[in-house]
């Protein structure tokens, strides 16, 4: 009889970016533009296929420890066999730079990373991203498709939602001003947020479909301004920031308004505009997580950036996350 050998292990990976949406969050549920970024920070899956039996290897997030338990529920559901996510016996690990569950598109990465292993190198974008939107409605059931999208398009983008369809989209210009983005803990994860705010356009339709509406319009004048700008100069950027500014603040007393900020949130925002930001808002679902302040330049960016983290210490925030997206140049 023969010697039996260990089965031949093939080992595939695949990565998709996390994002922050800039503009239009929720209104996109609804078919209202939206715009977004995508971030550097990466989610990246291996699989190694022609093992014995399916398992999950290995979770590590290293922008938040802890937060593997998260992560690996959300891996579980996805590769439960009724999705038909792997076909063969795999052994599955990921690797993630982003916080899971605050709004920086975690589980739209995985989804999409996820999408790009099992579909293969043959397969395009728009290919991956309507397999990565059959997944994400998994998790919160009536997805827009702009998380999976900024996942797996870079730079900013503008999407026009078609819901139930995927969004049509246009890439921008880079985003024309500096943002200090952060995080504090959520209340509540993304489907209840969606969820809410269906149940508030049930109960009081036009009001809430006037605010959705406002959201849209003001993605639509912030688009208009990115594409204006086009890169930077070398040394001297132009200034978007006042303009741009005053749409995030508008979009924020909306969000504030359907209810989905709250006063952690709202004390890191009134942080960011003392410490000189033309405006701020939360960014994503709502509920506490992400958060961005648009700065004019370099320099306030990074005095934001110190003055953000005092503060919070100060007063007991614990912030999740805090980083600077500088735009090429500032003055
Ligand atoms: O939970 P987040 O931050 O990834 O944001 C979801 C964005 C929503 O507009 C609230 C929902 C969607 O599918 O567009």
């Amino acid at each position: 009889m023969g010697i039996k050998r260990p089965e031949k292990m093939l080992t595939r990976r695949a990565a998709a970016r996390g994002k922050i949406i800039l503009f239009g969050e929720h209104a996109a549920v609804y078919g209202f533009p939206a715009l977004g970024l995508q971030l550097e920070e990466e989610l990246m899956v291996t699989l190694k296929e022609g093992g014995r039996e399916a398992s999950i290897q290995r979770i590590r997030c290293s922008r938040a420890p802890g937060a593997e338990k998260r992560l690996r529920k959300l891996l579980q559901e996805l590769a439960a066999p009724q999705h038909s996510v792997f076909r063969r016996a795999a052994e599955l690990s990921v690797r993630s730079e982003l916080p899971p569950g605050l709004g920086f598109g975690s589980s739209a990465a995985l989804c999409a990373a996820l999408a790009k292993l099992y579909l293969g190198e043959g397969a395009g974008t728009a290919e991956i991203w309507k397999e990565a939107h059959r997944l994400e409605k998994l998790f919160h059931g009536t997805p827009s498709g702009i998380d999976t999208g900024l996942s797996l398009i870079p730079g900013t983008t503008l999407f026009l939602p078609r819901p139930p369809a995927l969004p049509e989209f246009r890439r921008l210009p880079d985003f024309p001003a500096g943002l200090l983005v952060g995080a504090v803990p959520r209340s509540a994860g993304t489907a209840d947020l969606v969820a809410r705010i269906a149940a508030e356009r049930e109960k009081n339709g036009s009001a809430v479909n006037r605010l959705l509406s406002e959201l849209g319009e003001v993605s639509g004048k912030a688009a208009e301004m990115v594409e204006q700008s086009k890169r930077p100069h070398q040394d001297k950027m132009p200034d978007y920031s006042a303009g741009l500014g005053a749409c995030a603040d508008r979009s924020q007393e909306i969000l504030a308004e359907l209810g989905l900020s709250t006063a952690e949130l709202d004390f890191c925002l009134r942080t960011a505009r003392e410490a000189g930001a033309r405006g701020a808002k939360l960014s994503g679902a709502g509920g506490g997580g992400a958060f961005f302040a648009i700065m004019k330049s370099r320099e306030e960016l990074e005095d934001a950036y110190s003055r953000m983290k005092r503060s919070c210490k100060r007063k007991g925030i614990p912030l999740l996350y805090l980083k600077q997206y500088p735009a090429a140049g500032g003055d």
